[in-house]
């Protein structure tokens, strides 16, 4: 794992101390509100409907047994013995007191850890596939790439101050965990004719206008990354709309430029700069690589894993949806679903995550990954400690078997916590999960993405089924869009019709479902293959015909 250098400590404690200063100002009145804000905003101090709101990045999702044990101590002393893992690797404290921010930016710093650009309108935390560095189908690690860029990007003097926030995302697999394709720079390891490179999308992100990154290179050699990315930047730093916060975003200026006359004007940038960039970044991503080498596996039989699986029904039963297969056959990589029914998605208590840290510590070498799926990762545990793990996390309410079932569910904070929220998220997420609990097995995949407003913090656009939550005339509003993919299939759900009122958003969910059911192929064709196949039809006629009177 990369450790922070003295530069990266000093960095991060000058930033604390300054902060410091800046709440000690807003507490003697000082500062107001107004003028405290873009201060705090730097250090991803939000403030919420309840409470302030910090968030803390984890960088690309990869995360020590020290630094998830210093997260348990910030929640039990300084917030209320828990924390919220998000859709983009971060964890938010939703209930810290303004006094003790700077205390918890100290105690995160002790173990190299911080909360820089997790708001603002710059580079946010760059975000990566959950499973980097332990997925069997992966070309190359994507975590030194996403090192690179954010040590490129913090602080960057000249991207401090864009149109609106940035988020870039980056996939060393095929198979694109990383949603790359809802962010404003996607990128993805490639290589052609034996040469590493990229191919590399732009615009895309959800929100209010949902799109779709668009391809501006095919290929791009590893060695031109910053400087091409600094060039798409630097063009949408010029172009980009600051006359609207709605329109701000990569993706309209992209949308009001057009693919080609953007493109070029990146390429132009790029050929303008590229001499500048001399060797240093390719040095300096040496020096990370060596950092993220993978530990040194255990060999050994794995006869307990096969005993468990033959004999207890519940390992197995685990073992089938939550086990990923692992680049060595000896391993597995554990997905531990942080969506027990009935709980809110992506919460952990302070003892669960000590207990993570102590599973990693044990059986992990000491690696754990949080996904943009709200599940924690531990990406390299030998098949032989599979039974023990999973009596572990069973004991600490850790083991649901649900990992990509329909109460595998993304859900935003929405009115719970958000001030910007229209409805609820979290309810409906919960009343979900209890409702196919017994049922989902028989199911099978099948992504649920609740956000509580048109902001879309919960991925709504990308779920198989998505719910977005609104007000109308007073009351929550539910719209459900159909046959989103957050993968290397990208696609943008369809709008299925008038919403549902909050008491009626479960039974029209079970509607589709049984619409899924009564005309899926066989139960090998998942729902959003079905959905693929038939169209929205029949799950509309499902929705609206049946009960028209839910309509709202
Ligand atoms: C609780 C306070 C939060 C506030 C005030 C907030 C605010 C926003 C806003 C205003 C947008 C729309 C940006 C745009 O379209 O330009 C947005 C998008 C987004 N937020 Fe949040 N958010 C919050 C929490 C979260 C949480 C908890 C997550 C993760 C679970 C999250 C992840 C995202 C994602 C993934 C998007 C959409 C992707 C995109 O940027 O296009 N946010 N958020
Ligand atoms: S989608 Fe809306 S309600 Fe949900 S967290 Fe984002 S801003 Fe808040």
């Amino acid at each position: 794992m990369y450790k922070y250098t003295e530069f990266d400590e000093a960095f991060v404690r000058t930033r604390t101390a300054q902060f410091r200063e800046q709440v000690a100002r807003r507490i003697s009145g000082a500062l107001t509100e107004d003028e405290f804000k873009p201060l705090r905003l730097m250090n991803g101090l939000y403030l919420q409907l309840h409470a302030y709101m910090l968030r803390v990045a984890i960088p690309y999702g990869t995360i020590s047994s020290a630094q998830m044990r210093q997260l348990a101590m910030i929640a039990d002393r300084w917030d209320k013995g828990y924390g919220h893992f998000t859709t983009r690797q971060n964890i938010q404290f939703n209930w810290p007191l303004l006094n003790d921010v700077p205390d918890i930016l100290d105690a995160l710093a002790d173990v190299g850890m911080h909360a820089i650009q997790t708001s603002g309108n710059c580079v946010r935390n760059v975000t990566a596939d959950h499973f980097a560095g332990a997925a069997a189908d992966e070309i190359a690690d994507p975590r030194p790439v996403a090192e690179l860029l954010r040590q490129w990007s913090t602080d960057h003097p000249e991207f401090q101050f864009l149109p609106r926030k940035f988020k870039i995302a980056i996939t060393g697999s095929p198979n694109d965990r990383a949603v790359t394709r809802a962010h404003d720079i996607g990128l993805r390891m490639i290589e052609r004719d034996g040469q590493p490179g990229f191919e590399v999308t732009m615009g895309g992100g959800l929100g209010r206008t949902p799109m779709l990154g668009r391809v501006v290179r095919d290929f791009l050699p590893r060695a031109d990354l910053l400087p091409y990315v600094e060039a798409i930047l630097s063009v949408y730093n010029a172009q980009g709309r600051r006359d609207n916060k709605y329109k701000a975003r990569i993706k309209i200026t992209l949308f009001e430029m057009g693919l080609e006359a953007m493109r070029d004007q990146v390429e132009a940038r790029f050929v303008e700069i590229r001499p500048e960039w001399t060797g240093e970044d390719q040095a300096a991503l040496a020096h990370i690589t060596a950092d993220f080498a993978p530990p040194v596996f255990r060999d050994g039989p794995f006869g307990a894993y096969e005993d468990a699986r033959a004999s207890d029904p519940v390992f197995r039963a685990w073992a089938d949806t939550n086990l990923e297969v692992h680049r060595r056959a000896d391993h597995a990589i554990i997905t531990v679903s942080l969506k027990a029914h009935g709980e809110t998605p992506g919460d952990a208590s302070s003892d669960q995550m000590r207990v993570l840290a102590d599973l990693a510590a044990q059986y992990g070498y000491d690696e754990l990954r949080i996904s943009h799926e709200q599940n924690v990762i531990l990406p390299h545990v030998h098949r032989a400690d599979l039974p023990a793990v999973h009596a572990a996390l069973r004991a600490a309410g850790l083991a649901t078997a649900n990992v990509g079932l329909i109460s595998d569910i993304i859900a935003c904070p929405g009115m719970d916590y958000c001030a910007l929220a229209t409805a609820r998220s979290i309810p409906v997420a919960q009343a979900i999960a209890e409702r196919f609990a017994e049922t989902e097995r028989d199911i099978g995949g099948l992504k649920v993405k609740i956000s509580g407003c048109i902001n879309a913090c919960g991925h709504h656009h990308v779920g198989h089924i998505g719910i977005l939550g609104l007000e109308k005339g007073g009351v929550e509003s539910y719209q459900i869009t159909l046959g989103g993919d957050a993968t290397e299939t990208a696609a943008i759900g369809e709008r299925t019709g008038p919403g549902f009122a909050y008491d009626a958003i479960v039974p029209a969910i079970e509607r589709v479902v049984g619409a899924y059911l009564a005309q899926r192929d066989s139960s090998d064709e998942t729902f959003v293959e079905a959905y693929r196949r038939l169209g929205a039809a029949p799950f509309k006629a499902a929705l609206y015909d049946a009960d028209q009177a839910n309509a709202a």
